[in-house]
C-alpha cells in the first residue's frame, strides 16, 4: 500500500467517490479509508466494487460501502447517494472520479454515443453535487473534488466528446465553488497527465507510447493512482479550507 500522509482534519469524514471500483477511483476509495473516513462508493464494476470494499474494511476497520450503480442514470447515481449515505451519514467530501475515456473517429461519431459519452464524463458531476449540497450545507461545509484530464488542453486525437467533457468540468468546478461558497462548499479541480493505471496500460500506455510521453515530460518517471489520490487527501482536509475554485494539474511537467 502507499504511503499517505494523515490529516486529523479528515478522520471520521463521509466520502462518496464516483467510479471507485478501479484505476484511480480505488486509490482514492483506499487512501480516505486509511485516512479513518467512513467512505461510499458507486462503480458499474460489482465484483470489482464488492472485492475492494471488504477488502479496505477488513484492512482499516472503517466502514467502506459500496453500491453497484451506473452514474449515467441520474435516479440511480441520487437514489446510491441516499442509500449509501444512511450508512456514512450526510456526505462532507465528495469526489467525481467516473469518466470513460474510449476513443471515437470524430467523422463518425453518432449523436447518440456523443450523449451517451457526456452521459458518463459530465452530468453525473453536477447532479451528484446537486444531490449532496445540503448534506454539506448542514455540516457546516464540505469540499467537491471534479477530475478533468490535461486532454482538455492538449486536445489528442479520437476523444472529442471526453475531451469537451472534461473542458466542461472546469467551467462546472468555477460555477460550483462560486454557488456553493456562501455555505463553506469549497470546489477543486484535480487535471491528471497520464496516469499509468492497469487499463491504460493494458490498453493504451505501451512502452513505445510511454517512452514518448516521458521524452515529453519534465520528469521521468510515472504517475500513479496513489499521486492523483495524495492530491486529493490535501484538497479535501481542512488543510486546504481556502483554495477553492482552482485547478490543479498532476503531469509530471507535461504542460
Ligand atoms: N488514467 C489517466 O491517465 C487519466 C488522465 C487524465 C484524467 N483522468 C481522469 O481521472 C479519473 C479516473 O481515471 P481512471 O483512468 O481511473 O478511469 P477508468 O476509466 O480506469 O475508471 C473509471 C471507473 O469508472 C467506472 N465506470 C465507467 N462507467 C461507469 C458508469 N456508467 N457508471 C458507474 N461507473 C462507471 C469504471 O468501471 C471504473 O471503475 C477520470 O475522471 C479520468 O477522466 C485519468
Amino acid at each position: 500500500m502507499a504511503e499517505y500522509t494523515h490529516y486529523s482534519s479528515l478522520r471520521d469524514r463521509s466520502v462518496f467517490i464516483t467510479g471507485g471500483a478501479t484505476g484511480i477511483g480505488a486509490s482514492l476509495v483506499e487512501a480516505f479509508a486509511a485516512q479513518g473516513c467512513r467512505v461510499a462508493f458507486v462503480d458499474i464494476a460489482e465484483r470489482e466494487g464488492l472485492a475492494l470494499a471488504a477488502d479496505l474494511e477488513k484492512r482499516f476497520g472503517t466502514t467502506v460501502a459500496f453500491s453497484p450503480c451506473d452514474v449515467t442514470k441520474i435516479d440511480q447515481l441520487r437514489g446510491a447517494i441516499r442509500t449509501l449515505s444512511q450508512v456514512v451519514g450526510d456526505i462532507t467530501v465528495l469526489i467525481n472520479n467516473v469518466a470513460n475515456d474510449t476513443r471515437y473517429d470524430s467523422t463518425k461519431l453518432s449523436e447518440a454515443t456523443w450523449y451517451e459519452s457526456l452521459a458518463v464524463n459530465l452530468h453525473p458531476a453536477f447532479f451528484s453535487a446537486q444531490e449532496v449540497q445540503p448534506h454539506m450545507a448542514r455540516q457546516g461545509g464540505g469540499a467537491i473534488i471534479n477530475f478533468s484530464s490535461i486532454n482538455a488542453m492538449v486536445g489528442p486525437a479520437k476523444l472529442a466528446s471526453y475531451n469537451t467533457a472534461k473542458a466542461a468540468i472546469l467551467g462546472l468546478s468555477k460555477s460550483l465553488a462560486r454557488d456553493f461558497g456562501p455555505d463553506n462548499i469549497r470546489v477543486n479541480t484535480i487535471v491528471p497527465g497520464w496516469v499509468a493505471t492497469e487499463r491504460q496500460l493494458k490498453r493504451w500506455l505501451t512502452p513505445e507510447v510511454e517512452k514518448k510521453w516521458l521524452q515529453n515530460s519534465c520528469l521521468n518517471r510515472r504517475i500513479l493512482p496513489e499521486d492523483v489520490a495524495k492530491l486529493a487527501l490535501f484538497l479535501a482536509s481542512d488543510d486546504a479550507r481556502m483554495i477553492t475554485s482552482q485547478k490543479f494539474i498532476i503531469d509530471g511537467g507535461r504542460i
